[in-house]
């Protein structure tokens, strides 16, 4: 799906990702996972075209797509969200729904100002879109409450839903599981699972360890801004350059 050359990001003198080379497998859960500050986020808006890779090379389905920007990306089919999840708090999150996806799909932001006739004739379609969205990630009870008002773990599913508007291919997480409970965790671990069962391709950021174990196919190890071991999790577990390097010696978690 996703081929990374020798990618690189600098900042200044920081070296944020540093030569990465690697694969995203289609149809397949992919992790990425490293300390704070390793430079997965970074690597994350480098694939999604939020920025420019200082060096190296990104093929999407062979097509060489390096350094184009995020609104081509996503309609190339690569969507994604954010560590933190931004909402309207004062909208419903039914609203949150509906104007993120007007804003992520043809109507522009112009149409939506002036409310032309396609967007008029876009509007009953893009409401039923958000109820399949919200019924999807499990939302419809709460579709009338204020975004301001859900909890944590409901926000990161609006945020999963808000990235499958666009219909990806490709469905990057930034730590969707971030700042949950264990048993919601478990929820979201459920439906990460059932987003992959559809086809969709996806590539999540988690320090969670014990979701990415049982959830992810391959494992890619960033440390310092640099891979520093690659393998399915039972290879993860037991690579020396990571128990040293990113869990630490007496890091039980990872077992
Ligand atoms: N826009 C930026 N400008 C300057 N430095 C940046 C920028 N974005 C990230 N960095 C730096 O690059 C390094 C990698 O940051 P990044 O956010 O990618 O790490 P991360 O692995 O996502 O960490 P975390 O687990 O804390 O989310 C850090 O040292 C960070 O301070
Ligand atoms: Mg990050």
């Amino acid at each position: 799906m996703l081929e990374i050359e020798n990618v690189s990001k600098r900042f200044g003198g920081l070296l944020a990702v540093s030569d990465v080379s690697t694969r995203i497998a289609a149809g397949r859960i992919n992790a990425i996972i490293g300390p704070n500050g390793a430079g997965k986020t970074t690597f994350f808006n480098l694939i999604s075209g939020m920025y420019r890779p200082t060096a190296g090379t990104i093929r999407l389905r062979g097509e060489d797509v390096t350094g184009l920007p995020a609104d081509r990306m996503a309609r190339l089919g690569v969507a994604r969200t954010f560590q933190a999840t931004a909402l309207f708090e004062h909208a419903t999150v039914l609203d949150n729904l509906i104007v993120g996806h007007r804003l992520r799909t043809r109507s522009g932001l112009w149409d939506v100002l002036l409310r032309t006739r396609r967007c008029r004739a876009e509007e009953r379609l893009c409401r039923e879109k958000a109820r399949c969205a919200l019924d999807f990630v499990g939302l419809e009870h709460i579709e009338e409450r204020r975004a301001g008002d859900i909890t944590q773990e409901q926000r990161k599913r609006v945020a999963i839903a808000l990235a499958l508007a666009t219909e990806p291919e490709l469905l990057l997480l930034d730590e969707p599981a971030g700042g949950v409970n264990p048993e919601e965790t478990d929820g979201l671990a459920a439906l990460i699972r059932k987003i992959a069962n559809r086809g969709i391709t996806v590539c999540l950021v988690e320090h969670k360890m014990r979701m990415i174990m049982s959830l992810a196919d391959r494992i890619t190890v960033l440390d310092h801004g640099e891979k520093i071991a690659e393998g399915t999790p039972d290879e993860i577990r037991t690579e020396r350059a990571v128990i040293d390097a990113y869990l630490g010696s007496d890091h039980a978690d990872v077992q």
